[in-house]
Parts: C-alpha cells; structure tokens; sequence
C-alpha cells in the first residue's frame, strides 16, 4: 500500500513510523512547516511533498491518510476522496454532525474506503475488556467508570486551546472512550454532562459525564486535561463480577529512542513494549480492510455515533439538561 500522510505533527509522525512497522510505504508527506514534513519523511525513508494536491495528483499513491488538526479534517478528506484515494483520518472525523455526514456520503460516493483512527479498539487492554464482557465475565454489566487525560496537550499554534477548532476535552479526547463504551456496552440513550469548558482559562478542561445505555447500564466518564502526566484507565461492574484496569498501575519498561524523542512528540501517545503499538495494529487492519476485504473493527458509522455522544455531552454541559440520543441515530 502507497501512503501519502498529511500533517506531520504528533500524530503524522507516530502514524508515519506506525506504516512503517507495519510494512506499508510511506512514499510522500505533507505539512505546511517544511521542516517538520523533513524529520517525518527522514524518518521513515518518505520524500517531502511540495503540497497537498501533489499527493491527490500522484496516480500510485492509493491512501491518503490524513493526521491535521481536527478542524482540517473535512476538507482534506473530501478532497482526498475526490481524487479516487482511500482514506484514514484521525479522530475526531469533524466538529459537527453535518460535516462529519458530508465526509461519509463523499467517501462513499467516490467508492473509496473511509477509516476514522479510534485507536482504542486496538489497545490490548481495551480489547481484552470487550473480550470478558461479550463471553460473560462480569454477568450484566451495570456501571462503568473510564479516566483519560493528564496535561493539556501542546501543538501547533495551540489549535487545542481553541474550542471552535478542537471541539474542547470531550470532543478530542474523551472520544475515545465514547467510542469504545459504545463498541463494548452497545447504544446509548441519554448523556448527560458537567464540564470546566469556557469556565477557566483557556489551557484547563475537565469534563464529567454520564451516559445511559439502552441496557440500562450507566457509564461514568471522566477526562481531564488539567492534571499533570497522562493516566487512563476503566471500571466495569457487572452482577457477575468486575473488571478494571489503571494505566498508572502498570509500569512497563519504556524505551524512547533518540530519534523519536526528537520529533518532538507534544501529545502524550501511550506506549508499552510488551505489545505492538496499538497505532500499529490499526494502521495494519485498515490497509487489511482495504485490500482484503477485511470487516472493519471500527467503522465511519461508529466514528459518527462517537461523535454524536460527544456532542450531546458538550449540549448538556452548555444548557445542564440530559440530552436524548435520536432514536434514528441509534
Ligand atoms: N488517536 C490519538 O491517540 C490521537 C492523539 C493526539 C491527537 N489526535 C488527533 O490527531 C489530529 C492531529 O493532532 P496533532 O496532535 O498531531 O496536531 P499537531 O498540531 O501536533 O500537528 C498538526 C500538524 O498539521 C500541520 N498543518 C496545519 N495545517 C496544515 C495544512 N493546511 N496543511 C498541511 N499541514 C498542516 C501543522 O504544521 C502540524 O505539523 C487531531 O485531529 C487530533 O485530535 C489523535
């Protein structure tokens, strides 16, 4: 598979060394900062695009996989699809429901394959989990707790501490975990949240939110972005029993290589060497997907229903009232 990467920042970088492992070829990347495409492409024996359409326009590149801040998403992806490419984007896929629509029917307009990076669903831990739940481990789930977060996250002119362009904690960043309740404990019905969002300064959120499962189960999640460190983690109790796990619990033996450490990572990107990258296998299954006909373990459907839970935690924290999920949109 001919990869063309666009965005060279933490996650262009971690994706492009992530192709890499998996064996995929990283022929071009793209990013404004010239510099920053340079490391990335040095890395992983790429050359430096000269622009973005020069990736649409090179007829053997076949994906385009797209690690630009979220409020770039649409754009690229669209345009990536119009050229005929296949197409990975990082999560969040859109900061609105429309946008997030729109990239679904162009992808699907144009035949190409559409992949949202909810990486979470390739976390051996998070995986496990689903596991133990879906063979009956913990009898009828009824409550979940989840953490994620730490420091707020540094990058390229501090598009995080920018509501308008991140969507805010719990749209970046406590996706994930939306997405996984939403793949382990099935449909959610309504979400109610409180958030710090527009009530500190710019550089600390916290965010506390509930979802009710059609189930009836009920999920607490929490994200934070003005702790320190990065920890996260899960709780799930059922009439049967109980699972956890604690990312703080568990000490690995990290290996940073000097090289790495000088692209600069300004996200922190959980790593354990006991296991392939998660970012890895799920860079490996999309392209499987794509030339194998593989199912997805995660769909642009899913990414949207994600999305959807994010946004209505957001509405309820704005207005303090729980948001009903459409029926439809179940
Ligand atoms: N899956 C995960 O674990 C995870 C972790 C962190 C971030 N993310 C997501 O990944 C995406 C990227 O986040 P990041 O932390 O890598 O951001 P970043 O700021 O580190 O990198 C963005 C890069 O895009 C470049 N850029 C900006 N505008 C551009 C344009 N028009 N054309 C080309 N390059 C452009 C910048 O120069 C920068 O290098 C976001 O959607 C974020 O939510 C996912």
């Amino acid at each position: 598979m001919r990869v063309g990467i666009v965005g060279a920042g933490t996650m262009g970088w971690v994706h492009a060394l992530s192709h890499k492992e998996a064996g995929h070829e990283v022929v071009a990347i793209y990013d404004l900062r010239a510099e920053a495409a340079e490391k990335a492409a040095r890395s992983v024996g790429a050359r430096v695009a000269p622009s973005f359409e020069s990736l649409l326009v090179d007829s053997t590149m076949e994906l385009i996989d797209v690690c630009l801040p979220t409020y770039l998403h649409r754009r690229h992806v669209e345009a990536a699809a119009r050229a005929g490419k296949h197409v990975i984007c990082e999560k969040p896929m859109a900061l609105s429901l429309d946008d997030a629509r729109a990239m679904i029917e162009t992808c699907h307009t144009c035949g190409v394959h559409f992949y949202v990076a909810h990486v979470l669903r390739f976390f051996s831990e998070y995986v496990l989990a689903k596991e133990l739940v879906d063979a009956g481990r913990i009898g009828r789930p009824g409550v979940i707790r989840t953490i994620r977060g730490g420091i707020f996250p540094s990058a390229w002119e501090d598009w995080y501490a920018r509501t308008e362009l991140s969507g805010s904690l719990t749209v970046d960043m406590i996706i994930h975990d939306f997405d996984w309740l939403h793949w382990v404990f099935g449909e959610v019905e309504r979400v109610y949240a409180k958030s710090l969002v527009g009530r500190t300064p710019k550089r600390l959120d916290y965010s506390l939110v509930t979802l009710r499962f059609i189930s009836g189960a009920v999920a607490h999640v929490e994200g934070t972005w003005s702790h320190t460190g990065f920890r996260y983690g899960f709780e799930a109790a059922g009439n049967g029993g109980m699972l956890s796990f604690d990312s703080a619990r568990v000490a690995p033996v990290v290996v940073t290589q000097r090289q790495q450490a000088a692209g600069g990572a300004s996200v922190a990107v959980p790593e354990s060497p006991l296991n392939e990258s998660p970012y890895t296998t799920e860079l490996r299954h999309f392209v499987r997907c794509i030339e194998q006909g593989e199912e997805p373990r995660v769909t642009a459907e899913d990414a949207y229903k994600a999305l959807e839970i994010s946004l209505a935690a957001m509405e309820s924290a704005r207005t303090g009232r729980p948001i009903l999920l459409k029926k439809e949109a179940r």
